[in-house]
């Protein structure tokens, strides 16, 4: 079988770099091209005859970038956080019209689709949860799209919404940020990779669950896997955890 042909979008970051080297190192993998903000994608593609282009750029960027790459009619492997539900829905429209497979990925990492697999399992127990996301100093979105993506899962699997009770914010935000419901705290610190705690709290007990991505190359298994599955899908994915 020949190798599949990837083209690294945003190849000068810091996910960005190590998904190029992954690439390059997989079995089954070429990367046969690399782009970043000055370069046009599309022409990179067409050049390179791309079969997949994996995208970690910036939230700004993710919707335009993986509209581009859908329709060029290549798999779009896409790591780039910060993308709206109604975003996502219309990329699924645009790609089931091309019949085209590709996928969306929160959080790469195998640890963390297992955190928020279980987390999910805990809330159809313990409803009362909230999260607590932490990452290095320089990421440019809060909350992280890992802690979306949880909230959501948890916010699905519950079998009641916890009533809201009187409380007062002292100072504003205290409290965190609500995502479907769940509050959502975000801390950003050097020192940090990418990490996330969801507490849970029941009666005279509580319940963590916590995954530490302590290195970039955490997230490259799961790349490198969703390059080779992709070109044998025929939807636009969100989730790694649906393909695994
Ligand atoms: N899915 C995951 O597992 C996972 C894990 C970690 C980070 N992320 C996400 O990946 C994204 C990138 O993170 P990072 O730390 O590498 O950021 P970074 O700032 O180091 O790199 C982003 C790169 O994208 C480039 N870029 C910006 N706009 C572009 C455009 N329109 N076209 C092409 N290139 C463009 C920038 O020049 C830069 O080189 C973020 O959204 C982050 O949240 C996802």
């Amino acid at each position: 079988m020949t190798d599949i042909r990837v083209v690294v979008n945003g190849a000068k970051g810091r996910m960005g770099q190590e998904a190029v080297k992954a690439v390059s190192e997989e079995p089954g993998l070429t990367l046969v091209g690399q782009a970043d903000m000055e370069d046009d994608l599309a022409q990179i593609i067409q050049e390179f005859q791309a079969q997949v282009v994996v995208d970690f750029t910036t939230a700004a960027a993710a919707f335009k970038n993986t509209k581009k790459i859908i329709e060029t009619g290549v798999h779009p492997v896409i790591g780039t956080s910060g993308l709206l539900k109604e975003q996502v829905e219309e990329l699924q429209q645009l790609s089931a019209a091309k019949q085209l497979g590709g996928l969306i990925a929160p959080n790469f990492a195998i640890g963390a689709v297992l955190m928020m697999k279980f987390a999910q399992e805990a809330a159809k127990y313990l409803p009362h949860a909230e999260i607590i996301e932490l990452h290095h100093d320089r990421k440019a979105d809060a909350p992280s799209g890992t802690a979306i993506k949880t909230s959501l899962m948890i916010a699905e699997a519950r079998q009641q919404t916890p009533p809201p009770h009187e409380e007062k914010e002292i100072l504003s935000g205290a409290r965190g940020a609500r995502s479907h419901e769940i509050p959502v705290h975000s801390v950003r610190l050097p020192g940090f990779v990418a990490h996330q705690e969801v507490i849970f709290g029941g009666k005279s007990e509580s319940l963590t669950i916590r995954h530490d991505s302590i290195h970039r190359e955490s997230f490259m298994p799961g790349v490198c896997f969703a390059c080779k599955k992709v070109v044998e899908l025929n939807e636009l994915i969100y989730g790694l955890e649906h393909v695994l």
